[in-house]
């Protein structure tokens, strides 16, 4: 991991706005930026959208949304990481009191992955909830190793696990090796609705007949109706919390 690395919020460094949003993360096409993240979160919210430097050029990105939450795992949203950005306004408007931070992108550049930025980033996220006296840190975690197995249950694939107890899919890994622990799934957590050409310009895939089919970066499989036109893509996420308590007892190791 790099030690060069520094942490800012948009808060401290407006100037760094632009390169955030235009950092070339590895997202498949058809998950886009949330208009309400980009144009209201990062505005109202800015002290927890975070950005990582190297030297000076941007390496990695953090967006996070606070909402209130009573600490019940049934109360998150159903539509986890839609469902949070919602609650984020809501709760905002209302001036509900926002006792939990909850990340919804960690984005490292294509140019450097790979690096342990990652969890660069999410640490420098902890740091900054407890620094701010949050309640708790929550996550709808992605696993993004799931992308080798769309058509796996999210239940029997979140319990594969490695020789060394960690789990087999490498973003869950570098959240429980942070510490945090899962405590829930969100089968329905980001959904995906659209006619049909554009899954097409969003894959190069010909979506010519109606089925059940799995598209590259696709952590679940999409079910295309080609007669009504639309195809829809349901993502299952994994709720993690981080704990924030002092540093020396989150790391975990088994
Ligand atoms: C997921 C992501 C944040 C990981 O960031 P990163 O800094 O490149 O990852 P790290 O270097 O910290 O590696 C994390 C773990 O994944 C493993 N890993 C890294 N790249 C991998 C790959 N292409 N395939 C499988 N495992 C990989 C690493 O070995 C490491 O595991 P280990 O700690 O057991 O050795 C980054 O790939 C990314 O931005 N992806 C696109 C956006 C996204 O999916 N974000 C997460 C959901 S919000």
């Amino acid at each position: 991991m790099s030690n060069s690395t520094q942490t800012f919020s948009l808060a401290y460094r407006p100037d760094l706005a632009a390169s955030f949003l235009s950092l070339d993360v590895a997202w498949p096409a058809f998950i886009e930026p949330s208009r309400l993240l980009v144009n209201w979160g990062l505005d109202v919210h800015s002290q927890y959208q975070l950005v990582v430097l190297d030297q000076e050029t941007t390496v990695a990105r953090v967006a996070a949304l606070p909402i209130q939450w009573d600490g019940h795992p049934d109360s998150l949203p159903d539509r986890g990481w839609d469902g949070i950005v919602e609650q984020s306004v809501t709760d905002t408007h209302r001036g509900a009191a926002l006792n939990t931070l909850c990340a919804l992108e960690v984005g490292v550049s294509s140019n450097h992955a790979g690096r342990g930025l990652s969890r660069t980033a999410l640490t420098a996220l902890r740091d900054e909830a407890r620094r701010l006296g949050f309640e708790h840190l929550i996550v709808p975690v992605r696993p993004t190793g799931k992308a080798e197995r769309p058509d796996e249950p999210i239940d029997s694939y979140v319990a594969r696990r490695r020789d060394d107890g960690f789990p087999v899919d490498n973003w869950l890994r570098v959240h429980e090796r942070l510490g945090a622990r899962m405590v829930g799934l969100c089968p329905t957590a980001m959904t995906v609705v659209a006619p049909i050409y554009r899954w097409r310009q969003w894959t190069d895939l010909p979506f010519n007949r109606s089925g059940v089919i799995t598209v590259p970066g696709g952590i679940a499989p999409v079910t295309v109706n080609h007669e009504l036109d639309y195809a829809a893509y349901v993502e299952p996420n994994v709720w993690m919390e981080h704990p924030l308590t002092s540093p020396a007892q989150s790391e975990r190791t088994l």
